[in-house]
């Protein structure tokens, strides 16, 4: 096929056999989120690039470098989301919701788009399902948060494979005095920094902390820590975090080098990181952004939020087998007719047994065909039943009722029963 034909590096189709689990994860994360009492915000895919630039931080990688942007026609710089704080900060102030101190918890879901190196887990194109919540200030809603994310590993059946870690950033002060003490230690080891650490030692000095060079590694053991510089306001939040998680008996892991790829975060952050997946193991990370929504004209709003790589936690579900068995059956029940006056009678039969039973996955064979080629179409949808309407049916008023995964013989159901007899049979979801 030729190049231009082809889909985009890094973006990818989702198949038809791969949207059950995703359909089931989407479901399983949506209800759970509904339970606790979160509202679902749907926001633009497209923003103005300057949102991004004022939120994420001129200085990080995903604005320097990963950003898609273009003009449009009206030579608007625009810019393909590549994540979903900044629209939701956006979008709560743009229609006052967070004003006179509201609160907000709100989920969004949806692709987000970062030019990064694709490989397995890292995409151009990915899905995210986040959260924020907004004029929440305590450690309560942060425990919320880590709260729901460690039953829905539960649910999921994957919660022995990921690992929780923890830091504190500090209010804007703290952070600000510990950079000085860190820009002052590196800047006396600056010959044994790799070059990209050296960069960024002048413009984002926290991220040297993220280097995965090993010369720089052993540079940072001597390093002054983040936590030496915590203001008592931050230590107490994050002492309050602590002890609801150890209230609840969520197990994690203190990661003073923990300090996240966007600028906006202040105290908590965290990340659920697994070994399951190769390089990419951050499955779900957020934190808390106390100064963000002023910092985009907002009046003062504290904000604490996450989001997960839906890709990454689908290909947990499979590299683990946790595929729940019944989204592997996409249908109950198959209808086969022979002949058009069977076919005329099946459409409607199909139909009033669809009114009594709305959750019935029931199948009606399209194209005709002989009956050898209607029961192998029957069999590969997976049906648990076949119902069949031949001459001899159509003369007694019945439908052939048969079990197609080995549970009984053949019976003759009669059509105003039909409705009835599915429901003690199908289980349905
Ligand atoms: P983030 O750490 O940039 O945070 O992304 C969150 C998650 O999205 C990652 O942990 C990962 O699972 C997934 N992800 C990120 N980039 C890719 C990619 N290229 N391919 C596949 N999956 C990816 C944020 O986006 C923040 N907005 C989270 C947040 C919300 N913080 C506060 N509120």
């Amino acid at each position: 096929m030729s190049k231009s034909l082809q889909a985009i590096r890094g973006m990818n189709d989702i198949l038809p056999e791969q949207t059950p689990l995703w359909r089931y994860f989407e479901g399983t994360v949506a209800r759970l989120l509904d339970n606790y009492g979160y509202k679902q915000i749907r926001m633009p895919i497209v923003e103005f690039t300057e949102l991004f630039k004022r939120s994420i931080g001129e200085v990080t990688d995903i604005v320097e470098k990963e950003m898609y942007t273009f003009e449009d026609r009206n030579g608007d710089s625009l810019t393909l989301r590549p994540e979903g704080t900044a629209a939701c900060v956006r979008a709560v102030l743009e229609h006052g919701i967070t004003g006179g101190g509201q609160v907000q918890k709100l989920w969004y879901i949806g692709p987000m788009f970062r030019h990064e190196r694709p490989q397995k887990g890292r995409y151009r194109q990915f899905h995210q399902i986040g959260l924020e919540v907004f004029n929440l200030d305590g450690p309560d809603i942060d425990a919320e948060l880590i709260i729901m994310t460690w039953r829905l590993w539960g649910e999921l059946g994957i919660r022995d494979a990921v690992k929780l870690e923890l830091n504190s950033l500090g209010t804007s002060e703290s952070r600000g005095r510990y950079r000085e003490a860190l820009v002052e230690y590196l800047s006396a080891h600056h010959d044994k920094l790799d070059e990209d650490s050296q960069r960024r030692l002048k413009t984002n000095p926290l991220r040297v902390l993220d280097t995965k060079n090993a010369d720089t590694q052993a540079v940072l053991v001597d390093a002054p820590k983040m936590a030496d510089y915590l203001d008592d306001e931050s230590r107490a939040h994050f002492e309050g975090l602590k002890a609801r998680l150890d209230a609840v008996g969520i197990p994690y892991v203190l990661n003073p080098k923990l300090v996240r790829g966007l600028d906006y975060y202040s105290k908590t952050v965290f990340e659920w990181v697994t070994d399951k997946l190769g390089a990419q193991g951050t499955v779900c990370a957020g934190g808390r952004y106390d100064g963000l929504v002023e910092q985009m004209g907002g009046k003062p709003t504290p904000g604490v939020g996450f989001a997960m790589g839906i890709e990454r936690l689908v290909l947990m579900l499979e590299t683990l087998e946790q595929i729940p068995q019944e989204i592997s059956r996409q249908v109950d029940v198959y209808l086969c007719a022979f002949g058009e006056e069977a076919e005329l009678a099946g459409l409607a039969l199909a139909e009033r047994v669809r009114d009594e039973l709305p959750n019935l996955r029931l199948q009606v064979n399209a194209g005709a065909g002989s009956f050898k080629s209607q029961f192998k179409k029957a069999d590969k949808s997976g049906a648990l039943y076949a119902l069949i309407l031949g001459d001899d049916e159509m003369a007694q008023q019945v439908v052939g009722f048969k079990p197609l995964r080995g549970q009984g013989e053949q019976q003759s159901i009669a059509w105003d029963a039909l409705a009835a007899h599915l429901a003690t049979c199908v289980v349905q979801g």
